[in-house]
């Protein structure tokens, strides 16, 4: 039995607009393994990406409490917060977030060079990393010189690059044609089961979801697995 990466308890959140508290989540749970890849669907302003800042520890809970290997981010100082985020924590959005004025292999440095890691050293990781997801020939390239299918892989080189535990991934696909999200999601899977890392997929689309290990639905605020 492969080791739980990371696990959520009794998670609740509501907001409060003009007198009305709407919530979000209603007691979810959630554990994801070592090697294991999980997709979590749901309409539009389910609380998918709500729950995945929790899960990330960029937004907190109501009640309930999240483990990252075993590991409280909510008792954490926030200094010791953003270290343990940077090393055992990677985030892939919607919009890639690469800065457009860095070259990629820059771009992909990035998160070790915040990490401390020497910059000789931070290259050579980066162009390993770069070389797994197939854009050796563009690490000279800035992002306004990507497809978007490229930019993509991108930012699953500066997700991956500092060898996280668990990565968090924010409908990544979504400005992508179905071909090409099908092979981002494949080298997702590929990923996860050469790092050993849980990988947390949120997509609208499901099709991409079959691909993964698991599937969950966020539905009036409860997480339910999908059989
Ligand atoms: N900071 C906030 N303040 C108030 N309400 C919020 C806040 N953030 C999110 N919400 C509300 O919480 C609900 C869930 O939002 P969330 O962004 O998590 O949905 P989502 O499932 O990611 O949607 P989408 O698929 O459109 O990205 C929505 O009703 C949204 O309006
Ligand atoms: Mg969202």
């Amino acid at each position: 039995m492969s080791s739980i990466i990371l696990s959520a308890a009794n998670i609740c959140k509501s907001y409060h607009e003009m007198n009305e508290k709407i919530t979000v989540l209603k007691e979810v749970n959630l554990t994801v393994h070592s090697g294991e890849m999980i997709a979590i669907i749901g309409a539009s302003g389910s609380g998918k990406s709500t729950l995945l800042h929790i899960l990330g520890g960029l937004a907190s809970p109501d009640s309930g409490v999240v483990l990252v290997e075993n590991q409280n981010m909510a008792t954490m100082q926030e200094r010791q917060r953003c270290h343990f985020r940077n090393r055992y924590l990677g985030f892939i959005y919607q919009f890639h977030h690469l800065l457009p004025e860095f070259s990629i292999l820059d771009n992909v440095c990035m998160p070790l060079w915040i990490g401390g890691v020497s910059s000789e050293h931070a290259k050579n990781q980066a162009l390993d990393m770069l070389e797994r997801v197939g854009l050796t020939a563009r690490r000279k390239h800035r992002m306004a010189e990507l497809s978007g299918g490229e930019r993509q892989r991108a930012a699953i080189a500066r997700a991956l690059v500092t060898g996280p535990r668990c990565i968090l991934a924010d409908e990544l696909t979504g400005n992508l044609d179905h071909a090409t999200a099908l092979n981002i999601v494949s080298l997702m899977k590929e990923l996860t089961r050469e790092t050993q890392a849980g990988m947390i997929l949120v997509t609208h689309d499901l099709s991409l979801a079959a691909m993964c290990h698991q599937r969950y639905t966020l539905r009036s605020g409860e997480l339910l697995i999908v059989e």
